[in-house]
């Protein structure tokens, strides 16, 4: 199994029409060993497929002669400036893309003037990602098991600069992805955890199967509970977000307990197989929030109609996962400005076509689900 990002030929970025071109290109390039971790979900796929067909469910009532001359996309997101409603999610190694790893998304997100998720599983340390950020970054936490050391990791994200903790609630195990499994995936020898531990603590996982899961299954907590949200407050006045709730009860409960937004996911699918699309649970998750947080939504948004839809639901913003990572296989910052570039205009467009001038002045009254 090769490691090493295969030296293609420069894309010419602009060639590329939508993100599905630039998963295509973007997959292209990986190594097997980074092509199977980034596009697997758990089991037989199908939260994973089913996360982009809910969508294609959900159908657009546009309405006609509104002057559409002028469309604003600017929003905010926990009182931060962002020019668009939509943000890269926190997602593992992006060393395995591009050499710039993280450094290339922080630039893109940085131009796009968009928010910035770095994954507590990230290859460059926070304190370099938040420097490229323009100030617009968020930190993703594993909660460890070891208290202390996550004290002292949300410490330094806080040192760093990061806005916001984003909580992923979704895991106290990873879900089998089958695909990493049989390749045993390992992190290669080239790139480093460095907000988790030490190259040292990572190479004594050398052994069959995926070095991955039995890392995190050493370091995440299982028994992660509500009661571990106020011990989080204790330790840290940022914003918390819990990330990958699905109901209407659980964000219930994330608001009494004080979360400042709710981010509804599965986790690309990665996790529980047959959870429901986030499309399909945001309504309910909005209804039990009623105005008294954020919601967001990732999960299988590869257009911008996608971004209008859940928007119009009542996503205050949504996220891409897999889309960042091929963007920036294709050609680092660039290819990451290139993906986000794209849907921000075809978001533009969805709004032109449809009557809408503001992306916080939309209603659930633009979408119906198909019967
Ligand atoms: C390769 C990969 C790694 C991920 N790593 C993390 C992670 O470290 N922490 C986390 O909270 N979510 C992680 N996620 C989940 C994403 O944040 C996000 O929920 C998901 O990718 C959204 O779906 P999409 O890929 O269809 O856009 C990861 C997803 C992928 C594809």
């Amino acid at each position: 199994m090769t490691h090493t990002v295969p030296d293609a030929p420069e894309l010419e970025l602009h060639r590329l029409m939508n993100l599905h071109d630039i998963e295509t290109e973007g997959q292209a390039r990986l190594s097997v060993n980074a092509l199977e971790y980034y596009r697997s979900g758990a089991n037989d796929g199908h939260t994973l497929r089913g996360n982009q067909v809910a969508f294609t469910r959900l159908h657009l009532r546009p309405r006609m002669l509104v002057d559409v001359s002028h469309v604003k996309l600017e929003t905010t997101v926990l009182g931060l400036p962002i020019s668009m409603p939509i943000g890269a999610a926190p997602s593992a190694f992006h060393g395995l893309a591009h050499l710039e790893a993280e450094l290339g998304t922080a630039q893109a997100t940085q131009a796009a003037q968009t928010v910035m998720t770095l994954s507590t599983l990230s290859n460059t340390p926070i304190e370099a990602v938040s420097g490229r950020t323009g100030g617009r970054l968020w930190f993703q936490l594993y909660l460890y098991r070891d208290r202390e050391r996550a004290r002292a990791l949300i410490q330094r994200a806080q040192a760093a600069g990061a806005r916001a903790l984003v909580l992923t609630v979704d895991a106290p195990e990873l879900g089998r992805r089958e695909a990493n499994e049989r390749l045993g995936f390992s992190l290669p020898p080239h790139l480093e955890a460095p907000n988790v531990g030490t190259r040292e603590e990572l190479a004594r996982l050398e052994g069959s199967g995926s070095h991955l899961t039995r890392y995190f299954a050493g370091l995440m907590d299982a028994s992660l509970n509500w009661r571990d949200l106020e011990w989080l407050r204790t330790v840290t006045d940022l914003p918390i977000v819990l990330k990958g709730i699905l109901t209407g009860e659980d964000a219930a409960l994330g608001v009494e307990h004080g979360a400042a937004a709710i981010w509804v996911s599965n986790h690309g699918g990665r996790q529980l197989d047959t959870a429901v699309p986030g499309i399909e649970a945001l309504s309910e998750v909005v209804d039990a929030v009623a105005g008294r947080a954020e919601v967001y939504l990732d999960g299988g948004v590869r257009r911008g109609t996608d971004v209008l839809k859940a928007l119009s639901l009542g996503a205050r913003a949504v996220f891409l996962g897999r889309p960042v990572l091929y963007g920036l296989a294709c050609g680092g910052a660039a290819g990451v400005e290139r993906v986000l570039a794209l849907i921000r205009e075809e978001l533009r467009l969805a709004m032109v076509l449809s009557g809408q001038t503001d992306v916080q002045k939309l209603s659930e009254k633009l979408v119906q689900w198909g019967r």
